[in-house]
C-alpha cells in the first residue's frame, strides 16, 4: 500500500533558503576533493572559552542531566537579567527572561505567541532570512521596508512609520544587521521605538551581534526608560561566547508574554539543555574578556575585506559598522550575461573557484553577496583573490 502524505497546508508557507542549497553545494564539492574557501558560515571560527566548557564538562560530571524548569534554571534566568543590566543598563527580573534553545527559538516562539492571522510585522530589507518565514508560517503579513544601500541600509524612524498601519503588530530591528552590518543609532534607535509605541505595536530588537560594534558603544533600547512595556529582546549566546552548537538563547519581555511563550515552549522543546545551561551560566558569570578579543580581530579582518573587496572593478560596499559580515554590491558581474541574479552568480562562484558564499537573494536583495569573515585571514586573502578573478573572468 502506498503512504499518502498530506502535509499541513501551513508548512508550505516556508521554504528553505538558497542558503541551504550553496552549503549543501559546498559540501558536496569538498566530498569530491575540491579546495574549498568557505564565507558562507554565519559563526565564530574560535572555539568555546574554556571556563564555558569545563563548566559544560562539571554538569555531566556531577549529573547534573534531567529536565529543568521550562523557562530555565532560576539561576540561569537570574545570571541573564544581571549580565544585561550591567551590559546595558535595564533592569528585567526573572520572570521576564525565557532561557531558549538559541536566539532563533526565542523568535519563533515570540511571533507565534503574538502574531495572528492578519497581523503585519515590519521587517526592513535586507532582513535575516528567518523573520519572513517565522512570520509566514504564523499567518501574518511580513510589510518589508526597503532602506538605501547609499545609506548603510540603515533603517530609519521615517521609513518605519510610512509602513505602519491599523493591523501593525510587531517591528523587527537587528542592529547591527546580518547581513548588512548596518548599525543603528541610539537616537534613531529611540525614534523607532517612539514610533512603535505610539502605534500600539511591540519592538523585537535582536540583539545576536550587539557586543560586535566597531564605532561607539553597545547599548540595549529595552534600557531607555518606559521601553519595557513594548519592547522584547531576543538575545542569545551564540556569537558573544562562540556557542553556536550549544542552542542557548533567551527573550526579555514583559512578563505575560514570557508566560505565553513559555507555554507553547513547555510542548515542544521543554528546557534547553541542561548542560548547556550551565555552560550559558559560565558565560554570563564569567569572563567576559573574549568578547573583546574577538571583536578586535573582527574589526581587523573587516577593514581587511572591505579594502580588498573595493579593489575590484565595479564591486561597491559601505563600510560595515558591525557583525561580521561584508554586504558588497556585485551587480557588475551580470554584465556579462552569463550570471543574472545572486543565485547564479553564488552558485558560479562556488563552481567555478570554489569559493561559498550566501547570495543576496535569501536576504530581500538580489545585487549582494554575503561574505561571513569571521574565518582566518589567510582565508580571507585566498577567497577574495579568487572573487577577484572570478568577477573579472566573468565581465568578459
Ligand atoms: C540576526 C540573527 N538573529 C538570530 C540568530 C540566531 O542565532 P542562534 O539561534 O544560534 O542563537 C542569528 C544566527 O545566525 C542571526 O544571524
Amino acid at each position: 500500500m502506498q503512504a499518502i502524505a498530506e502535509l499541513a497546508e501551513r508548512i508550505s508557507t516556508i521554504s528553505v533558503s538558497s542558503t541551504m542549497k550553496v552549503a549543501a553545494d559546498a559540501d558536496r564539492l569538498r566530498r569530491e576533493g575540491a579546495d574549498i574557501v568557505d564565507f558562507g558560515a554565519g559563526e565564530p571560527d574560535v572555539p568555546t572559552p574554556a571556563n564555558i566548557k569545563q563548566a559544560a564538562i562539571a554538569a555531566i560530571e556531577g549529573n547534573f542531566t534531567r529536565y529543568t524548569n521550562t523557562a530555565g534554571t532560576p539561576e540561569l534566568r537570574a545570571a541573564i537579567c544581571e549580565r544585561h543590566r550591567l551590559d546595558f543598563g535595564t533592569n528585567y527580573t526573572s520572570s521576564e527572561c525565557l532561557v531558549t534553545v538559541g536566539g532563533k527559538h526565542a523568535i519563533f516562539n515570540l511571533v507565534q505567541a503574538l502574531i495572528n492571522p492578519g497581523d503585519e510585522v515590519i521587517i526592513p530589507v535586507p532582513y535575516w532570512v528567518t523573520y519572513k518565514d517565522v512570520v509566514n508560517y504564523a499567518g501574518g503579513t511580513c510589510v518589508f521596508v526597503e532602506t538605501d544601500e547609499h545609506a548603510g541600509f540603515e533603517v530609519n524612524a521615517k521609513l518605519i512609520e510610512q509602513h505602519m498601519s491599523a493591523r501593525t503588530k510587531l517591528v523587527i530591528i537587528n542592529s547591527p544587521s546580518n547581513p548588512s552590518g548596518a548599525v543603528i543609532s541610539q537616537n534613531e534607535f529611540q525614534k523607532i521605538l517612539e514610533v512603535t509605541a505610539k502605534h500600539g505595536a511591540y519592538l523585537m530588537t535582536d540583539e545576536c551581534y550587539c557586543h560586535f560594534v566597531y564605532e561607539g558603544e553597545p547599548f540595549s533600547i529595552a534600557a531607555v526608560s518606559g521601553a519595557k512595556e513594548s519592547v522584547v529582546v531576543a538575545g542569545s549566546l551564540s556569537k558573544t561566547y562562540a556557542m553556536t552548537g550549544w542552542r542557548i538563547g533567551f527573550a526579555l519581555a514583559p512578563a505575560p508574554i514570557i508566560s505565553a511563550m513559555t507555554k507553547l515552549q513547555s510542548h515542544s522543546t521543554s528546557n534547553p539543555t541542561s548542560i548547556a545551561q550551565k555552560a550559558g551560566l559560565e558565560a554570563m558569570t564569567g569572563p567576559q574578556e573574549s568578547i573583546g578579543e574577538m571583536l578586535g580581530e573582527y574589526r581587523r579582518r573587516r577593514d581587511f575585506v572591505v579594502h580588498r573587496l573595493r579593489q575590484i572593478p565595479g564591486v561597491t560596499l559601505g563600510m560595515p559598522k558591525g557583525a561580521f559580515y561584508a554586504y558588497p554590491n556585485i551587480a557588475v558581474a551580470y554584465e556579462g550575461g552569463r550570471v543574472k541574479n545572486s543565485f547564479d552568480f553564488a552558485t558560479a562562484l562556488l563552481e567555478d573557484a570554489h569559493v561559498a558564499v550566501v547570495p543576496g537573494e535569501a536576504f530581500g536583495t538580489d545585487d549582494h553577496i554575503r561574505i561571513s569573515y569571521a574565518t582566518s585571514t589567510t582565508e580571507l586573502e585566498r577567497g577574495l583573490e579568487r572573487i577577484h578573478k572570478f568577477i573579472d573572468n566573468i565581465r568578459g
